[in-house]
């Protein structure tokens, strides 16, 4: 062990900056998003995929590709110190995705449609809506070269946006059409901002060879007008990428699925083709993309699979979540049905049996216990009742259950008096409470 972990011992330990924990309350807002995003994804016969968090590093460098701001400044990466390999904490999975697809040969007998919801990792300056790590949905579908999944993509998105109650999200969309297009364009774009050099910003002066496409993503107000005037990817595009366009136009507007054409919406990664599309707010700020995503054709073979169409978006869970209380939406924190009061020790053997029964009968029992071995004044656990959200309390003295039978004490308005039931029907009586499990 170091040395400088060992004498660290005693001090507190926090999270790593811009690692945040999740915890209850909030815990729930996630697990009813993550709720409606698996309702949703079956509503589109999308199915769940699992892919590792660490791989290898040569996975990101082909497949995000070496000039994107991920991979040449963002990636957590890593040599194994056991064997030496090249490792990284995924920023994206689309990468993960197509690796196992070509791994597993999972196109082998047609398209796959697939989702995922999971951390992702990137060492950027942390803020608000940006973290370095955060949770990514993300959907992919494998093996289909038509406009019409394309479609489907963004009106998934559009679906579980209103699903989740969310206002005012809208969506961009853009063609990068086929690499022989894209690369007239790049030799067009490097020729114009050459004659303009002296109006770049030395990170455009920089990527001016390496990733010109991304110099049109600018955010530097100087360098607008200039690239407002850059030769535009759109009228590089041949008949069959523009008649692609066209017909993912046509069918988001059959749906009424408002868009529009943003000509300098590149993306932030290399792997892109066709079209590309972004949903964002103007509600959280400087990170208002909710969601990113678009075509990318030739992926699968950059990865050493088989010529493969593919499209699909990622989507930031907690930008999602921050929009949905921007815009007041609220939920109630989940509590328990009952809360179990336990005024004497002696009485849990009896009284563990009835929670288990009733627990069995689908209803949420939260049990008291405390800090120390002592089981706390009436007073406090009543408190403590009262402040876990149940409806009722249910009391099990000695003398009660001597008898076969607890105290239910109601703990809301609304809940009746307070009486006393035979152990014999508790469990019928509870399963008439609206369960919150
Ligand atoms: P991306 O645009 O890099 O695309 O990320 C997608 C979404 O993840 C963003 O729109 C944003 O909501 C969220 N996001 C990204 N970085 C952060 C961060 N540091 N903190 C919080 N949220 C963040 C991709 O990752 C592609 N894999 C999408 C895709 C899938 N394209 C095709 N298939």
């Amino acid at each position: 062990m170091s040395e400088k972990l060992v004498a660290t011992k005693s001090e507190k330990l926090t999270a790593v900056k811009g690692m945040n924990d999740i915890l209850p309350p909030d815990s729930a807002r996630w697990e009813w998003l993550e709720d409606q995003v698996r309702s949703v994804m079956g509503l589109y016969a999308y199915r769940n995929i699992r892919t590792p968090i660490v791989e290898p590093t040569a996975l990101f460098v082909r497949g995000t590709g070496e000039s994107t701001d991920i991979v040449e400044k963002e990636m957590y990466s890593f040599e194994d110190k056991l064997n030496g390999e090249q490792l990284s904490l995924r920023p994206e999975s689309t990468p993960g995705v197509v690796r196992a697809a070509i791994e597993h040969n999972l196109t082998y007998d047609g398209g796959k449609r697939l989702y995922y919801m999971g951390p992702m990792f990137r060492h950027e300056r942390p803020q608000r809506g940006r973290y370095r790590q955060f949770y990514q949905l993300g959907a992919e579908a494998l093996g289909f070269a038509g406009p019409e999944v394309d479609a489907e993509m963004m009106l998934l998105v559009h679906h579980l946006f209103a699903r989740l109650g969310l206002r005012n999200v809208r969506i961009e969309i853009n063609s990068l059409g086929r690499p022989a297009e894209r690369q007239a364009h790049r030799v067009a774009l490097i020729a114009y901002f050459e004659q303009h050099f002296e109006l770049l910003d030395t990170e455009a002066q920089r990527r001016l060879h390496s990733n010109p496409l991304r110099i049109l993503d600018t955010k530097n107000p100087t360098m607008q007008a200039l690239v407002q005037d850059a030769p535009q990817l759109l009228n590089y595009l041949g008949d069959a990428s523009l008649q692609h366009f066209d017909s993912v136009k046509r069918l988001l507007s059959a749906c009424a699925v408002k868009w529009t054409v943003n000509p300098r919406l590149v993306r932030g990664l290399d792997y892109y083709s066709h079209t590309v599309f972004e949903f964002l707010t103007d509600e959280l700020g400087a990170q208002g993309a909710l969601c990113g995503g678009g075509r990318y054709d030739g992926l699968f073979e950059l990865l050493g699979g088989k010529p493969t169409p593919a499209v699909g978006w990622g989507m930031g869970l907690e930008r999602v979540l921050e929009l949905i209380q921007e815009q007041g939406q609220t939920r109630t924190a989940p509590a328990p049905d009952v809360y179990a009061v336990i005024p004497d020790a002696d009485a849990l053997p009896m009284t563990i049996q009835v929670l288990n029964a009733l627990r069995a009968a689908g209803i949420s029992v939260q049990m008291h216990a405390s800090l120390d071995q002592n089981t706390g004044s009436m007073k406090s656990q009543f408190k403590k009742a009262d402040a876990s959200g149940a409806r009722y309390a249910l009391i099990f003295g000695n003398d009660e259950l001597a008898q076969n039978a607890v105290t239910v004490k109601p703990l809301r308005d609304g809940g009746g008096a307070q009486v006393t039931r035979s152990l014999t029907d508790i469990a019928a009586w509870a399963s008439t409470l609206q369960s919150h499990t």
